[in-house]
């Protein structure tokens, strides 16, 4: 019997990702983009749960030297199919939260969108991403917030039914204690993929480490 996650089975990744269509789409997400003016050509960055890899590809894209990780092996092709279709390279490995071999201060940049794991795993993996930044390191992510309970009966898709995998600022605050937020709210956003549409409920969060 499979352990559930993020309110399916590991296999449902593998489900999603074996098809040929990106499920989350190729392109990246939105609110990365918009922190573009943070990134610099060089930095290294880790996206835990790159999924199939289209934040990680863009990072590259930007100059950044990326590393990335999921625990599906068919994402981790798509990841690689992808970097490849765009002319750029990725360091992707296929490994979960709970395997990754966390190291301290290695990244500029840890990305993490939509990664939405039990507490405990979740408090684990954010205290990790924290560690793993040099000073001055930044952590940037969005996932859906409680709102999006309300938000899907308007007719908006994407997210765990779960309450306590849906992120608000407070939370977001303890997991990263000790960091500064240049950026940090509870919002909406418009999503148009297959997988997140309509108007959602989103936290977006930029952490800083101190120097
Ligand atoms: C909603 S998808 C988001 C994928 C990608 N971050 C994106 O935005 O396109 C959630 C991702 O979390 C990954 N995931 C699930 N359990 C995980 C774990 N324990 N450690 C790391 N990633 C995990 C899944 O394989 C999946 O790719």
């Amino acid at each position: 019997m499979s352990k559930t996650i993020y309110g399916f089975t590991p296999d449902s990744f593998d489900d999603r990702y074996r098809e040929p269509e990106y499920h989350y789409g190729t392109a990246p997400n939105a609110f990365l983009v918009s922190q573009k003016h943070r990134l610099r050509p060089g930095m290294k960055a880790l996206l835990p749960g790159d999924g199939e890899g289209r934040n990680g590809v863009w990072l590259a894209e930007q100059g950044l030297d990326v590393t990335t990780f999921d625990p599906s092996p068919f994402g981790v092709e798509k990841a690689q199919k992808l970097a490849a279709d765009r002319s750029v390279t990725i360091s992707a490995h296929q490994a979960g939260v709970e395997s990754w071999d966390w190291r301290d201060a290695q990244f500029d940049l840890v990305g993490l969108f939509f990664i939405h794991l039990p507490v405990a795993l979740r408090q684990t993996a954010h205290a990790n991403a924290l560690r793993a930044l040099k000073p001055r390191g930044i952590v940037i992510l969005e996932t859906f917030s409680p709102h999006q309970i309300e938000m899907r009966k308007h007719g908006a898709a994407g997210g765990p039914k779960e309450i306590d995998r849906l992120f608000t600022c407070d939370l977001l605050r303890a997991d990263f204690a000790g960091a500064t937020f240049p950026a940090l709210e509870e919002t909406e956003a418009d999503f148009d993929g297959h997988a997140h549409h309509g108007r959602c409920g989103v936290v977006r969060m930029v952490a800083m480490k101190p120097a």
